[in-house]
């Protein structure tokens, strides 16, 4: 028996995209729609034409892309296309800003990827966005494919968020995961991640934190409800990790991971921060591989969630920044807007050093009667509780009167634990740096 289809009737109504940057993202989202517009706009309720695509060079050549998009002139793109939407794939600080505030001041309702451009002039934007009646979406901005800024913004609304820990930088996950399961070189693994289009044009953003240090002030201005530039974010890249880490860790049953931290503590302040650390091998993040995110939610009611997926690239990305034109263009043609970003709260942030966490610390001593005795004695006098400790012979070629130390502590504070390094540093039996590796979950 034929059975008839009933196809949905081809929208009218028609809204134009101006898109900023042809680049890893931009290109991907140029072609889903230039060659999937019938079914974007079965979506939206709307035809989504495309006015412009703005780029520094346009006589590149662009597979699948009509050259007379392309313009070098995003300015004017912006200010005389009459574009209902404009998606902002050009990335940093200038003109970024300026074309977003420029394309919200002509009318138009914004997406954007830019997590530096959110971390620092977001509440700025949102603003104007406010006053002048549109939108600005943002879910590419942390994460990449995954959805976590609207579950942080609608889902989870009713819910009171206590903490958000995940991986969200995927070149600094693959660069670790590379060195710890295949016993990678740094340098390789980051040549790798730009090769695969992960890394940020100065890949110095990923392996120094700043681009988790973004995505984690995002985080916590959604979750706490609370203004948190990425300025406020304690941040510390993963150059330093070395390979003695990751085998120290793995020797721990642990592997060392990229994390982006941001939780409420006990006095009710904002404690956010970015950093390598051990987690255990049973610990759901450590699960996380290659360029791929994930973080955990914890909220009063839902309780533990989890959120996983790849967190850059091409693909990955354009699908949270189709999914936000959607989002937004069904909201132009329903004459509203999305909700406010809303930022009651005011919470303040708490300083590193009120920090409580575990810590796995490293040195070389002077292989003599009381020098653990000593060790033991600094911790003690800073309240640092040892949970494990361990000394064995140094490595061939180091001095035979010497032995390496390695321990890990119960939770201790953050400044106790630093003064306690310049004791142990200073004592005259710790020769050379103490190593310190942050531990979670464990
Ligand atoms: P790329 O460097 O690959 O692309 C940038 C694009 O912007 C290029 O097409 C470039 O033109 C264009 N451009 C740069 N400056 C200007 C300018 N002044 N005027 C007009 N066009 C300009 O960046 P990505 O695609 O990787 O990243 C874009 C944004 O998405 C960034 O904010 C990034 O942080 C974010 N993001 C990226 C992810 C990724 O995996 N790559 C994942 C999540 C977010 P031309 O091609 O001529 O050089
Ligand atoms: N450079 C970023 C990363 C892109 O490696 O995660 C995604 O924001």
């Amino acid at each position: 028996m034929n059975q008839s289809v009933t196809r949905p009737a081809v929208p009218v109504k028609v809204l134009r995209v101006a898109l900023l940057g042809a680049g890893t993202v931009g290109r991907k989202v140029a072609t889903i729609l230039l060659e999937h517009a019938d079914d974007l706009a079965a979506k939206a309720g709307c035809r989504l034409e495309v006015s412009g695509i703005a780029v520094r060079d346009a006589t590149k050549p662009r597979a699948g892309i009509d050259p007379a998009l392309l313009t070098e002139d995003a300015a004017g793109l912006v200010a005389n296309s009459g574009a209902d939407i404009v998606i902002e794939l050009i990335g940093g600080l200038s003109p970024a800003k300026e074309l977003i505030v420029s394309a919200i001041e002509h009318g138009a309702s914004v997406i954007t990827a830019n997590k530096a451009l959110l971390a620092s002039h977001g509440d700025e934007i949102f603003a104007i966005a406010e006053r002048n009646g549109v939108d600005v979406y943002f879910e590419a901005a942390v994460a990449g494919a995954i959805p976590i800024v609207r579950p942080l913004r609608e889902s989870l609304v009713g819910d009171e968020i206590r903490a958000v820990m995940g991986v969200v930088n995927g070149t600094t996950n693959y660069i670790l995961d590379k060195m710890s399961t295949e016993h990678q070189d740094f340098n390789q693994a980051l040549a790798a991640a730009q090769d695969l289009g992960f890394a940020e044009a100065d890949p110095t953003a990923d392996v120094e934190g700043y681009d988790a240090a973004s995505k984690a002030a995002i985080l916590a201005s959604l979750a706490f409800h609370s203004s948190v530039p990425g300025s406020a974010v304690y941040r510390e890249g993963i150059t330093d990790v070395t390979p003695e880490d990751i085998e120290a860790a793995a020797a721990m049953d642990c592997v060392v991971k990229p994390l982006a931290i941001a939780r409420v503590d006990e006095q009710g302040r904002i404690e956010v921060r970015v950093h390598a650390a051990m987690v255990p091998l049973t610990h759901p993040l450590a699960m996380v591989h290659g360029p791929n995110n994930a973080l955990v939610v914890e909220a009063a009611n839902a309780g533990r969630l989890m959120f996983l997926g790849p967190g850059a690239g091409g693909s990955p990305t354009a699908s949270a920044v189709t999914g936000d034109l959607v989002t937004v263009a069904r909201n132009r043609v329903r004459g509203v807007v999305g909700p406010a970003h809303s930022l009651y709260q005011a919470l303040a942030t708490a300083p590193m050093g009120q920090t409580r966490t575990r810590y796995y610390l490293r040195f070389k001593v002077a292989d003599q009667p009381g020098v653990l005795a000593a060790v033991a004695g600094i911790l003690a006098r800073h309240e640092v509780s040892v949970h494990s400790i361990r000394q064995t012979p140094t490595a061939n070629g180091d001095d035979p009167a010497t032995a390496r130390v390695s321990m890990m502590t119960h939770i201790a504070r953050e400044s106790d634990v630093a003064a306690c390094l310049g004791e142990l540093e200073n004592s005259g039996f710790v020769i050379g740096p103490v190593r310190l590796v942050r531990a979670e979950g464990v």
